[in-house]
């Protein structure tokens, strides 16, 4: 809470390969919210160095996702939109709260657990004090909700353990978060193993459907799209397949489930699956075209990051200087 707005604060990672599920399941209902709130997205740049990056690819990242938000339907104007590394209060903060943090806290994070194995040549400190630098993000903004994936709920526990932890001792100091999921919101699957939620980092790319796929693969990938045994577009729990494939459908044309069985009865998969190709590359069309004309114009990115960072650090300082002033730093002004 700042004054008497309720804060929204969401942390992205910066990849640029954002899916339809990333777009229909959050992003797209994110400007929602700034009807609520006061809502901060920051680009976590810092967050990216805890596995070994390409600068040149980091860089490239950091504008295309500030960019594809922006493409999404984020207004600059409405939401406060910047790069976690521009604000250096992320950084100090989290050495601050590292100080409140407890060894066995974070390794029983099981993200640390999952990462440490994958990246098992390089497990460093930042990898394990990975949640701390998302509890400094969250806890700068006194931050009310956090729209996050069910993946990030476990750190946000953590940041709320660690923001009454510090409260017990400064009363007041943080407002305690509570992580959301976007309501209207729907968890689109695999188009390969459809029990499985989409995932950027998919492998097999067929199964994913990216925010900026051309037409062509947009098209093709649905048409190759794994169905379920027998003919007809109905929604069931034994057809996942096609459940899905109505899922997009539905999320794209405002269609109900039973509006779409209507529209398809008698017709085949192969119908169907070209319509929903066909739905998805017109919707994304213009976002397409809004994230190109957005990433022609660095100056005007490099403009907006500035403007962003300038906001964001305006709260993040009062926060910050808050708590150092308890802690015992010599502040002079
Ligand atoms: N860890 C989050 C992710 O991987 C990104 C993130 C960083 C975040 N800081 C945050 C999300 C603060 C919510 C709030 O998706």
């Amino acid at each position: 809470m700042f004054g008497d707005q309720k804060v929204c604060f969401s942390g992205v990672q910066p990849s640029g390969n954002l899916t339809i599920g990333n777009y229909l399941g959050a992003i797209r209902n994110f400007s929602e919210f700034s009807e609520l709130y006061k809502t901060f997205y920051c680009v976590v740049d810092e967050h990216a160095i805890t596995v070994r990056q390409n600068p040149a690819e980091l860089r490239r990242r950091t504008y295309e996702t500030l960019a594809l938000y922006m493409a999404c339907g984020l207004d600059p104007e409405k939401n406060t939109l910047y790069v976690q590394s521009m604000v250096h209060e992320h950084a100090e903060l989290a050495w601050i709260l590292n100080c409140y943090t407890m060894f066995g806290e974070l390794s029983r994070m099981t993200q640390f657990k999952d990462k440490s194995t994958k990246h098992a040549d390089n497990v460093n400190a930042g990898l394990f004090t990975y949640p701390v630098l998302m509890a400094a993000d969250i806890l700068l903004y006194q931050t009310d909700v956090v729209p996050v994936g069910i993946d990030q709920k476990q750190h946000v526990e953590l940041c709320r353990d660690i923001a009454t932890r510090v409260n017990q001792i400064y009363p007041d100091l943080f407002t305690i978060p509570e992580p959301i999921m976007p309501k209207s919101g729907k968890k689109i699957m695999s188009l390969v193993e459809p029990t499985k939620k989409m995932s950027k980092s998919d492998e097999n790319t067929n199964a994913v459907v990216y925010i900026l796929d051309d037409r062509d693969a947009i098209i093709r990938k649905f048409k190759r799209a794994v169905t379920d045994s027998g003919a007809e577009v109905r929604a069931a729990e034994d057809k996942p397949g096609v459940t899905n494939l109505m899922t997009v459908y539905s999320c794209f044309t405002g269609k109900s489930m039973e509006e779409i069985e209507r529209e398809f009865a008698g017709k085949g998969y192969g119908d169907f699956k070209l319509a929903v190709g066909e739905v998805t590359a017109d919707a994304l069309a213009p976002v397409q075209k809004r994230f190109a004309e957005l990433m022609a114009d660095k100056a005007a990115l490099e403009a907006q990051m500035k403007k962003g960072a300038e906001e964001a650090s305006y709260y993040a300082r009062r926060t910050l200087s808050k708590m150092q002033k308890k802690l015992g730093f010599v502040q002079i002004h």
